[in-house]
């Protein structure tokens, strides 16, 4: 019989992928970042949208695109809508727990689908540049098919503007 916890979970991430908040690529995003988990083979990425508040540059929006496992869904759906209003730093300190919100802590064997989500925030938050003003940046699916092979854990992948 599964650990209670765990149904309540995935009951809940079942909710969140029925009706994911801010899927899809975001046209005027500021920046936008890559993770893959090698192991399952599958990609995230978020991009992010900023504004001005009180001075403080704070994240006005966010969106993202899976080849990931439902998990994954329901954890950016619920991330790209509390990351509103978080200032960078803020975003920065966010867990992969805290970024499952109201999916509530992730079960063990979830851990690393949170964590792919934390890595494409984090590679968004480091600034990388939105390519819609370059077309031959790779779409997720291209990246998805290049992704580095080899290794087990959670890879922030840098868009290549040369390519
Ligand atoms: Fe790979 Fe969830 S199984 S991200």
């Amino acid at each position: 019989m599964s650990d209670p916890s765990t149904q309540n979970f995935e009951t809940r991430a079942r909710e969140a992928i029925a009706n994911p908040s801010n899927l899809g690529e975001m046209e005027d995003a500021d920046s936008v970042g890559t993770a893959g988990a090698v192991d399952c083979g599958d990609m995230l990425r978020m991009w992010l949208k900023f504004t001005e508040k009180d001075g403080q540059k704070v994240i006005d929006r966010a969106s993202f695109q899976s080849f990931g496992c439902q998990t994954a869904i329901a954890v950016a759906s619920m991330a790209t809508e509390l990351l509103k209003g978080k200032t960078i730093e803020e975003a920065q300190n966010l867990t992969p727990d805290d970024l499952s919100g109201d999916l509530g802590p992730l079960p063990p064997m979830k851990i690393h689908c949170g964590q792919l989500v934390e890595g494409a925030l984090r590679n968004a938050l480091d600034g990388t540049p939105a390519p819609q003003s370059n077309p031959s940046s790779p779409t997720l699916a291209q990246s998805l098919n290049d992704k580095p092979k080899g290794t087990i854990k959670i890879v922030p992948l840098e868009e290549d503007s040369n390519n």
